[in-house]
């Protein structure tokens, strides 16, 4: 990849703080504010269907209990995924990527698809999500927003999996905090990005990754100032929770 394709902002799990996170409500949010990129978790149901949500249990973020891992699809679509945020968004639920591409290709967004497995399933959860972002993204060959959707993980099995699954997807290798052996990481899985938490970069670490060839995510910024800083730094796109107060062009030029 030689020049980055992706917007500045990206709202984070869809629409931030302002909506029930990894939904389809979350989506539109973001999309009503302007914004032409999301991120947001995938991970797989007992059943193997790619769905969107961050933690490996349903409890913070529905009106249901237990492992998402041992749950099928199904019964993971008929809890209520939106009333924990607030009473208008009942009745959303847990989108599959399916839905989340259509919806996608609807409003206009590109995609950061967070490989996010349940504990202990980063092999089959990288393989699946990687291979039903390709399918479902190929129509528009480049997907919306004339981009293809990026791929991201923490887990270094799951995007090692992703890669030869859906080996023609740009993925980026995503850190808490960069370890050393970051360079040796990102090569051997083809990375073209590097992701990782704002909260642990400095000027020199962001040059010193810039200059190897790699483009940044950083996340999740919600100040507007840190935000700029890290474009200054060399940042190549910001992952927000404030899309209200970091808008789709506040970081430009
Ligand atoms: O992909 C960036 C960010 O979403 C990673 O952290 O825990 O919010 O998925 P998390
Ligand atoms: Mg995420």
């Amino acid at each position: 990849m030689k020049s980055w394709p992706y917007p500045r902002v990206a709202a984070h799990r869809g629409g931030g703080t302002l909506a029930p996170e990894n939904t389809l409500a979350a989506l539109r949010i973001g999309a009503s504010y302007g914004h032409t990129m999301v991120e947001f978790d995938a991970k797989l149901s007992t059943d193997n269907i790619a769905f969107l949500l961050h933690d490996d249990t349903v409890d913070r973020t529905s009106n249901g209990h237990g492992a998402a891992a041992c749950m099928r699809y199904a019964e993971l679509a008929a809890l209520d995924a939106g009333s924990w945020r607030d009473a208008r968004f009942a009745g959303e639920r847990m989108p599959t990527l399916a839905e989340v591409a259509a919806s996608c290709r609807e409003l206009g967004l590109a995609a950061n698809v967070e490989i996010k497995p349940c504990t202990g399933r980063d092999v089959e959860t990288g393989r699946i999500v990687a291979a039903e972002t390709a399918r479902l993204w190929s129509g528009e060959a480049e997907g919306a927003q004339g981009v293809s959707p990026l791929l991201s993980s923490f887990s270094y099995a799951a995007l090692e999996a992703a890669r030869d699954a859906a080996p023609d997807l740009p993925r980026g290798l995503l850190f808490e905090r960069v370890p050393t052996d970051w360079r040796e990481q990102t090569a051997a899985l083809g990375c073209v990005s590097l992701h990782a938490s704002h909260r642990h970069l400095d000027e020199a670490l962001v040059g010193r990754i810039k200059a190897a060839g790699l483009f940044m995510l950083a996340y999740t910024v919600n100040g507007l100032e840190r935000a700029r800083e890290l474009v200054r730094w060399g940042v190549d796109t910001v992952c927000t929770d404030r899309i209200d107060l970091i808008g789709p062009r506040a970081l430009d030029a």
